[in-house]
């Protein structure tokens, strides 16, 4: 899956910049400017609610593509929150320097907000005239954790016991295979309920995702103030081993239908698994941060709505934002199947886990 979607000659992610109507699938943020717009709001009204530090807030997108959602949250800031968007330093946390490449295309309006690090690191380190500091603000992704490779696990009932799939070659194909080493489980499947394991059909599949929740992890520990927040499509631990799903959720997208094969075509079409999002609330809660919102993008996007109409933030409203936001929200579109999870620190709150 990693070489699939990043190898930097021929992954999907190096090569397919279109996102939308045009390319493979559609995120949020192909729906229209809206969800950057909501995004922007929220952002605002968190960063206006802390007091002034030494340095200005950031703002760090990962996952930021082709920098369309980037744009859109600036454009915003610019437009309804000039005085915060002074203040802002707005990064993006990119390793390719191919997307590096669309981003600054995309962001040329704003190239003097916009600073690039190639990983979180670089958040806290910003070169030696500056001597590294703590990071305050927001970290945010859209659809990231979803594109992070997986681990597939398979259930063989007749040994009861949890086995790992691997891919091989045969012949000009690319074939599922058993690996024959025991896999990592995490904890949340060694602790299954045996009565459950019984009954689990045999073959069924799940995913595990340790490096999502690594990630969530460490940007949870380079937050010293502020808060961590990403929208994908996911679910809780006790929805994972569901009826309606007995292969897991990984799946492949071409132009904009399900993949029968998702080893069929690699770098030519986009591979996802759903998000674990029970286990980055963990991750996140483990190093001390609390939780602010968990739940549907739908209800997430509704508040924002609800305060801005409220704040009467809302004139000028067009029909094309009311169709954006109906996409956004409905239950059979985005709002449903995207969840949100927004964790905050407290500045008063050290943080001391290990990156
Ligand atoms: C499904 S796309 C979502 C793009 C965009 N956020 C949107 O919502 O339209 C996932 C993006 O995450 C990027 N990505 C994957 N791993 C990453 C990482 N470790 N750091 C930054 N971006 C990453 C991929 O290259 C891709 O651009």
């Amino acid at each position: 899956m990693e070489t699939a979607l990043y190898c930097p000659n021929c992954g999907y992610y190096e090569k397919k910049k279109d996102i939308g109507r045009s390319g493979d699938f559609h995120t949020s943020v192909s729906v229209g400017p809206l969800f950057g717009a909501l995004l922007a709001q929220k952002f605002s009204a968190w960063l206006e609610g802390i007091p002034a530090g030494r340095h200005p807030p950031v703002i760090a997108e990962a996952g930021a593509h082709d920098g369309t959602l980037a744009a859109d949250i600036l454009t915003s800031l610019h437009t309804h929150h000039p005085e915060l968007f002074g203040k802002i330093e707005f990064r993006i946390i990119e390793p390719s320097p191919q997307r590096r490449a669309w981003q600054r295309k995309t962001l040329a309006a704003f190239e003097n907000k916009v600073r690039w690090t190639e990983d979180l690191s670089g958040l806290t380190n910003h070169g030696a005239a500056d001597g590294g500091r703590a990071f305050c603000g927001i970290i945010f992704s859209n659809e990231l954790l979803d594109a992070f490779p997986v681990h597939r696990l398979g259930w063989d009932g007749a040994r009861k016991l949890w086995f790992e799939w691997g891919v091989a070659v045969n012949g000009d194909r690319f074939v599922w295979t058993r690996l024959s080493a025991a896999p990592v489980l995490p904890e949340w499947v060694r602790l299954l309920p045996p009565a459950l394991l019984d009954a689990l059909p045999e073959g069924c599949a799940i995913e595990v995702c340790p490096a999502a929740e690594q990630w969530w992890r460490r940007a949870a520990a380079i937050l010293h103030q502020g808060w961590l927040l990403t929208a994908d499509y996911g679910l809780n631990e006790d929805e994972i081993l569901s009826p309606c799903r007995p292969h897991g959720t990984l799946r492949g997208y071409f132009r904009h239908h399900l993949a029968d094969d998702i080893l069929e075509r690699p770098g030519e079409q986009d591979i996802t698994a759903h998000v674990n999002f029970t286990a980055l609330e963990r991750a996140g809660g483990l190093a001390g941060l609390v939780t602010e919102f968990s739940g549907s993008q739908s209800k997430f996007l509704t508040e924002i709505f609800a305060r801005a109409f409220h704040d009467g933030r809302l004139s000028g409203w067009s029909r094309a934002q009311t169709r954006q936001f109906q996409t956004l929200i409905h239950p059979e579109h985005m709002g449903g199947a995207f969840r949100v999870l927004a964790q905050r620190r407290d500045s008063d709150k050290i943080n001391r886990v290990e990156t």
